[in-house]
């Protein structure tokens, strides 16, 4: 497959350009500079575009099956810049007649019990507020694409750089956590959820929660 990865310089970007070229897929790898540091692969290739630019989007996904996003907020910035970037995603894609969409989303939106999502529980950190807030908008806006194949993937409420098992669990919109109640996934391990599903398309039109 030939992936357009959108954040290919972010901290879950890496990895999922990783977990792509170790099974021999073609990747554009996406930054505002056009530099993602560290990437030495004939079937890698960087570029420079705008992820809040249609016009950017529709010239980066022309020729590929895919547009993949691990998209977020630069530090500092207003976290609504999500469904601003959601929106010309989802716009670039349609002008340049692409519709597998893979979207790297939030935990915050998913639900912890039948009427209560991860972001409206007592303990979520107040600080992680605006960015759940606004990755709920960014799907919004993502969920309302239904001529697109999208898939939002979710990480388990707490996510950070650690080692490729392999093995992980999923739920339909619903936050996943272990037998102790923790919510946890490596960010290797969510790239390996990712290309899964990129792969698969099991989970087309679903937003997805991943981890143990
Ligand atoms: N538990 C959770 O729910 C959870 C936890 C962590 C992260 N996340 C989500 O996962 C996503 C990725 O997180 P991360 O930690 O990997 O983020 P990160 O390291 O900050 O990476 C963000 C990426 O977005 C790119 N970017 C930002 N603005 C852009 C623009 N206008 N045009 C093109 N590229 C742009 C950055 O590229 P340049 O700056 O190089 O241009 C970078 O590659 C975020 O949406 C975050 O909210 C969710």
């Amino acid at each position: 497959m030939n992936v357009l990865l959108l954040g290919a310089s972010g901290r879950i970007g890496q990895r999922i350009a990783n977990e792509l070229l170790e099974r021999d897929h073609g990747v554009t790898g996406v930054s505002r500079s056009g530099d993602v540091g560290g990437i030495d692969d004939p079937d890698f290739e960087a570029a420079a575009g705008d992820a809040t630019d249609s016009d950017d989007i529709a010239d980066l996904a022309e020729g590929h099956d895919a547009v993949a996003s691990a998209l977020g907020p630069s530090e500092g910035q207003d976290p609504d810049v999500l469904v601003t970037m959601a929106k010309a995603v989802v716009e670039g894609m349609r002008d340049a007649g692409v519709d597998r969409l893979v979207w790297t989303g939030g935990a915050g939106g998913l639900k912890v019990g039948p009427d209560t999502r991860l972001v409206e529980t007592e303990d979520f950190p107040e600080e992680w507020e605006p960015v759940a807030r606004a990755a709920i908008d960014a799907y919004e806006v993502i969920r309302d694409a239904d001529d697109l194949e999208w898939t939002y993937l979710a990480p388990a409420a707490l996510i950070e750089p650690g080692e490729r098992t392999g093995e992980y669990r999923t739920a339909d919109g619903e936050l996943v956590t272990d037998e102790g109640g923790d919510s946890y996934i490596s960010m290797e391990d969510f790239a390996v959820a990712f290309v899964d599903e990129l792969e698969s398309g099991d989970a087309v039109h679903t937003y997805l929660g991943t981890g143990y």
